[in-house]
């Protein structure tokens, strides 16, 4: 069994921890790897996680990850959603390069989500560190109960996050990602037993969405968390700031907040 200086001498560090900065993600959605430096740069200290998600993994590929990996815990974002053995491949490569929690669909059916586990942790093992978490998207927090009806689903958003985070639970995956609108309903849902990370966070100390933004459910950071969001992620409040340091310590603050409500 690992033991805790284990853990320290191979430089891991719990995923989430009292300190409200291990409960914010910024998504650093960026095109080049010289604007995610620079940004890491700002904010390293500020946060405990950076994401790396489709654009800038597909530009930079694992030297983003790595950058990142120097100041913070290291969120891949990239969704998967194929055929089980093409997303434990997936998973298995991502696990080899040291992040600490990544994403696939749970619309991937539940062979696909176990699949991703078992990479997971069999590549985890080999490597000698622990397994990133694996967190199931629900369903994307840009997406309104039209856009659903549009693909099927004729429900609710969520009766359908509800329906999704069952199938996590059953698959064993140990995280869901969710808006902050259904915080609440996934963690009386799954009883505790899911890590519940969530986007789309808007208002508080971050102020309304920017014109032109997608996220459709929305709630603030404070909301979320007292819900219980153990990881909240932000992006443009944060990174298309004047000074996105100061506006990640606001965002810290309502975060930390929010914690001392729930643990009074
Ligand atoms: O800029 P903003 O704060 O809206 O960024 C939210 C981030 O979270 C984006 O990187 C987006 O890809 C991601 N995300 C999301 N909804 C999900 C899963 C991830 O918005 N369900």
């Amino acid at each position: 069994m690992e033991t805790a200086s284990d853990d320290a001498q191979q430089g891991w560090v719990a995923p989430f921890e009292s300190d409200p900065r291990t409960h914010l993600a910024v998504a650093l959605d960026v095109p080049t790897l010289q604007a995610a430096t620079e940004l890491i740069r700002r904010l390293s200290g500020a946060v405990g996680w950076f994401k790396v998600g489709a654009e800038l993994f597909t530009v930079v590929g694992p030297e983003a990850i790595h950058v990142a990996k120097q100041h913070a815990r290291v969120f891949l974002d990239t969704k998967y959603h194929d055929i089980p053995t093409t997303v434990a491949r997936s998973v298995s490569a991502a696990t080899r390069l040291g992040v600490d929690l990544m994403t696939v669909h749970a619309g991937g059916g539940r062979n696909m989500l176990r699949a991703a586990v078992e990479a997971a942790g069999e590549a985890a093992a080999a490597a000698g560190r622990p397994a990133p978490l694996i967190a199931a998207v629900t369903v994307l927090t840009s997406l309104g109960d039209t856009d659903l009806k549009e693909v099927g689903v004729a429900g609710s958003a969520a009766d359908h996050v509800a329906r999704l985070v069952d199938l996590a639970l059953a698959a064993g995956v140990p995280a869901v990602v969710t808006s902050p609108r259904e915080v609440a309903l996934v963690r009386q849902r799954s009883a505790g037993k899911l890590r519940i990370v969530t986007p789309g966070v808007r208002g508080g100390a971050i102020g309304a969405a920017a014109p032109g933004d997608d996220q459709k459910r929305s709630a603030t950071a404070a909301d979320a968390i007292r819900a219980g969001s153990d990881l909240i992620v932000c992006g443009r409040p944060i990174t298309q700031a004047a000074d996105p340091a100061s506006a990640a310590q606001e965002l810290v603050r309502e975060i930390g907040q929010a914690q001392s409500g729930i643990d009074a």
